[in-house]
This record gives C-alpha cells, structure tokens and sequence, in this order.
C-alpha cells in the first residue's frame, strides 16, 4: 500500500511516499529555515506563501523519486493541526485537490500522531509486529512537550504537557540570548559539544504533584546567566566570548535534558510502559537520546534524527495504520491549529 504524506503545519514543505507504513519510497522537504533565520523566528504570513509556492513541486519530486503515479496511489495523507492556520490550509486543500482528482482514499492526520510514528520508519520493521504497547511517549518539538501513553495503535492518553514554553522554543530562546541564531537546537548543541563542564548548574524547574513540565525559569535562568557574563545585551564589537557561550550552553542543554529525561523516566514507572519513544525536532538531540537511552529500564525507540524534525514520511506511516483500521475521512476535514492528542 503506497500512500502520500503531505505536511506543511510550520515552515517545511514536505512530501514523501510510504510503503506499507514502514519503508520510505520517497521523503522531499523544502526548508524554509534560511527566509525564517533573518527574522529570528517563524513568521507564519511568509511561512504559508512560501508552501503555496513550494507544494506542487516537491509533491512532484516525491512521486518521481518513488516512482509511483498519482493515479496509482493507495491513499493521499495530510497534516490538519496542530500548527499554524494558514500553513494547514496549504496542505489539505493541495491534498484534497490531488486525491479527489483521482478519486484516492483522503485522511488527515494529528501532526503530534506523525511523530509517534516516525519511529516506525525503518525498513527492517515488519508492521504486522506490534511493538511492546503500552509506549510512553515524549514528543518534544517547537510548539509541544506531551507526554502520551499509547496503548495501541490510536489509542492515547495524554498524561503530561509543557505549563508554558515547549522545549523548542526554549532552545531557540536561549539560543537567541546567546547569538546562535535560528533554530536554536541545533545550534546549541553544537555549541555545547565545546564546553568543559566548568560552568555552574542551571536549575531544572519542576511542576510538584504533576508529570507537567515548566521550562520558562529555566529559559529565565540562562538570561542572568548570561546577562551576569556579558553576553546579552551583546556587546557593542558584537564579539561574543565562543568558549563562554559554549559553557552556558552546555548547562542549559544539561538542564533541559535533565527535566525532560527525569519526568519521563517517572511517566514510564508510574505507568508501567514496556518502553519509552520519543518523537519531534528535540529528540533529534544527542545529549538527550543518550541520556533516556542510559538511564531508561525499559527500551527506547527513538527516529533517526533526520526523522525527529518534520516531515511527509511520519504523516504517511500514521494514515496507513489508520487506513488499515478502516479509517476513511470526508471531503469538509477542516484545519484545527489547536488539535490535540489523547
Ligand atoms: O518537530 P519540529 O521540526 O517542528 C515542530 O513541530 O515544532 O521541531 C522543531 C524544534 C525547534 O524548536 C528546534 O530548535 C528543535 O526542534 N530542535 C532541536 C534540535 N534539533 C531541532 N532542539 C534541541 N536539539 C536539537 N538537536
Ligand atoms: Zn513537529
């Protein structure tokens, strides 16, 4: 079964063409992370006219490169929410469009679901084999960190979320405070990779009595430290310290880790899981997949970094599991920016 996955809820417009739910055809994204840089952050106006202008052309690319005609497709997936408004709309009126024209199976799919199923795309996984159920998952991006007991395929319960900032947007704050640039993650763990260990620990905020997370102290945190080092306000010679920014980074990087691994690891045990996943761009951090991975007693399943981020390939491994289900949607599925999971 052949089944397109169009995604376009933030600021990559991608396509990719998914066999069976587990092996990638095909997995064509459009960054649109260089017109995004200069601004600093996502501007969503310039973010939805650049998927107009990207979709055709990348869904294009994804058929070629599988070697599939549109006619012969299984079915056509879209991401509906959560993301911004005018970015969803691109997507499913362009697979609507391309499924009603010849007449395919049409399914909108959770963003949050896509990567929970990112893990699944390894072409070494038979999809019949259901993996050890209950899964504790983490899905840390730019705009969530849930923390979601599935029990089975479509079956989930949301147990735990971020009180204010996703630990994305945290990553790209601190990276804003220490000249790195966007997006943050990337760049701090760079960064990070140079520090020594020699700088003094940040706090690791916790919300008592609850699995919720709160990373805005933490984001404070880092601000005085480096307001107390002279990094921020930059300096007039806009001359940065490398190896002080590299030592903050590393606390901060150490810090977030820290809170996301120790309120996991606490998921999993009150939960009983047989094993923790963990999906979205922040899971694509090392520090972070080698922590959950050392001190985790149950197996972790955690995507190929290059398939923590967004992309068309988590969209249409979850619509096959859904299509397998019997899973049919109508022509007036709307966009739902606030979509949840479980
Ligand atoms: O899942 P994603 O591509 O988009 C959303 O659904 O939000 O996640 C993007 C977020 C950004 O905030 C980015 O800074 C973060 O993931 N990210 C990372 C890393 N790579 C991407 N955060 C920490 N370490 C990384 N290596
Ligand atoms: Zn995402």
């Amino acid at each position: 079964m052949n089944i397109l996955g169009i995604e376009t809820s933030c600021d990559e417009t991608a396509a990719a063409v998914i066999e069976d739910g587990v092996a990638i055809r095909s997995n064509v994204i459009a960054s649109q992370e260089e017109l995004h840089a200069q601004y600093g952050g996502i501007v969503p106006e310039i973010a939805s006219r650049q998927h107009m202008k990207a979709m055709m052309p990348v869904v294009q690319q994804a058929l070629q490169q599988a070697d599939v005609e549109l006619g012969k497709l299984d079915g056509v997936a879209v991401t509906h929410g959560p993301g911004l408004a005018g970015s969803l709309l691109v997507g499913v009126n362009s697979a609507k469009g391309l499924a009603l024209s010849h007449d395919i199976p049409f399914i909108g799919v959770n963003h949050l679901e896509g990567h929970i199923y990112a893990s699944w795309l390894e072409d070494d996984v038979d999809p019949s084999v259901e993996p050890g159920f209950p899964l504790m998952c983490l899905i840390t991006s730019g705009g969530h960190t849930d923390l979601i007991v599935m029990r089975g395929h479509g079956d989930y319960t949301l147990i735990g979320r971020t009180r204010d900032d996703a630990a994305g947007e945290a990553f790209d704050k601190a990276a804003r405070v220490l000249g790195l640039g966007f997006p943050g993650g990337p760049a701090i763990q760079r960064a990070a990779e140079s520090g020594t260990g020699a700088e003094p620990r940040l706090p690791r905020p916790s919300v008592k009595g609850s699995l919720d997370f709160s990373f805005s102290g933490l984001k404070t945190a880092v601000l005085r430290r480096a307001e107390e080092k002279g990094l921020y306000p930059p300096p007039k010679n806009g001359e940065l310290d490398p190896q002080q920014v590299a030592e903050v980074s590393q606390a901060f990087q150490e810090a977030m880790v820290d809170c996301m691994v120790t309120r996991t690891l606490k998921a999993a045990e009150d939960h009983g899981v047989r094993g923790i996943l963990l999906g979205g761009g922040v899971a694509s951090n090392s520090h972070l997949r080698r922590q959950m991975a050392d001190k985790s007693p149950v197996q972790v399943v955690v995507p190929r970094p290059a398939l923590c981020t967004d992309n068309g390939a988590m969209i249409g491994a979850a619509a096959f599991f859904h299509l397998r289900g019997g899973a049919r949607r109508s022509w007036d599925l709307d966009v739902v920016p606030g979509l949840r999971l479980g």
